[in-house]
């Protein structure tokens, strides 16, 4: 039986008509696109002709692996077929406007997926678009990522509510993510951060608000050691996000005392497993020996992306216009 069968029992179409970011997802909508995921995992091939003759733009103004092929993957093996379009250099806006490029899109292809440095670049686009548009992850948020690794959780210890993980490093768009899409499972987050480099103060409000609601709780901490006590996951990203490359130098240093290595583990649950969107700089944010050791679930998160992308590509393209 599902994981997650204590869940949705209204419908089987989202609230809303696009993936901005975490915050827009209902309670309900992020058990549905779970329990999709894990009927696509279970049997890929029943979906094979889900998104026949259907295209999806992706503009990505960042680098990225997983996202990317992911998404192309997700499109193919649907029937569909997925367009690049390589946005490092113009970025979005700077040849025309985005709801130019939003107005355009609409009349060709049936989804957009956008990477974009500005959060405000990807509500625009949803602003102007007939059609469904999915972050891809901005400087703010990341909610595919957030809606795999939950996935991962849910798969590895049967169950999601009540869980507690603890987020080490900086206080970026994956965290926020994490604490806002984890409240709404009833996942408890500890974030353990430098000072001065905590999530957005609003966010992590709007996630306590969540979180008490369905029985989890979001502390922060300075201290990753305090952080990591009692939980089942630990998770890290890299210290210096996409944009930040200028500030990676510095940030070295003031992140050190937060690297999860196997003295930091040991202070987790016995059974506590390691968790990282990837990419990873093994010697950085995480030792060498976490990344590679058998609690590691970094590889299992990255392909969990696949079948999450593939649930959101159908509730949204599918359920768009009906
Ligand atoms: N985790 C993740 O989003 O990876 P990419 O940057 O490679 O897409
Ligand atoms: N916080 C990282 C996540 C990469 C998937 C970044 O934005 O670069």
């Amino acid at each position: 039986m599902s994981t997650l069968a204590l869940a949705v029992e209204n419908s089987e179409r989202l609230s809303v008509r696009d993936c901005v970011s975490d915050r827009e997802l209902s309670r309900e909508d992020v058990y549905l696109i779970l329990q999709l995921a894990e009927r696509v995992k279970a049997s890929p091939g029943s979906f094979a002709r889900a998104l026949e003759g259907r295209q999806l733009a992706l503009i990505f103004e960042k680098p990225s692996l997983r996202t990317r092929v992911t998404f192309e993957v997700a499109m193919t093996s649907m029937g569909g077929h997925a367009i690049y379009l390589d946005h490092a250099k113009p970025r979005l806006g700077e040849r025309e406007s985005i709801k130019d490029i939003a107005k355009n899109l609409e009349r060709w292809v049936d989804g957009i997926v956008a990477r974009t440095f500005a959060q405000s670049a990807v509500d625009e686009l949803a602003e102007h678009a007939a059609i469904p548009v999915i972050n891809a992850l901005t400087d703010t948020w990341h909610p595919c990522q957030a809606l795999g690794d939950f996935m991962t959780l849910g798969e590895k210890f049967g169950r999601l509510k009540n869980m507690k993980v603890a987020f080490v490093g900086d206080g970026n768009n994956v965290c926020h993510s994490l604490m806002v899409t984890g409240a709404k499972l009833g996942v408890s987050l500890n974030v353990a951060t430098p000072a001065g480099f905590e999530p957005k103060a609003e966010i992590v409000g709007e996630a306590k608000a969540i979180a008490r609601k369905n029985g989890g709780k979001i502390h922060l901490h300075h201290d990753p050691a305090e952080a990591v006590g009692g939980a089942q996951a630990v998770y890290t990203d890299v210290w210096a996000s996409m944009g930040q490359e200028y500030a990676a130098h510095l940030r070295t240093q003031v992140f050190a005392p937060f690297q999860v290595n196997e003295a930091l583990m040991s202070r987790a649950d016995s059974g506590a497993v390691f968790m990282h969107c990837l990419p990873a700089h093994r010697g950085l944010e995480v030792s060498e020996g976490v990344m590679d050791s058998p609690r590691s679930i970094v590889y299992e998160q990255a392909e969990n992306r696949l079948y999450v992308e593939k649930a959101l590509l159908m509730l949204l393209i599918e359920n768009h216009g009906r």
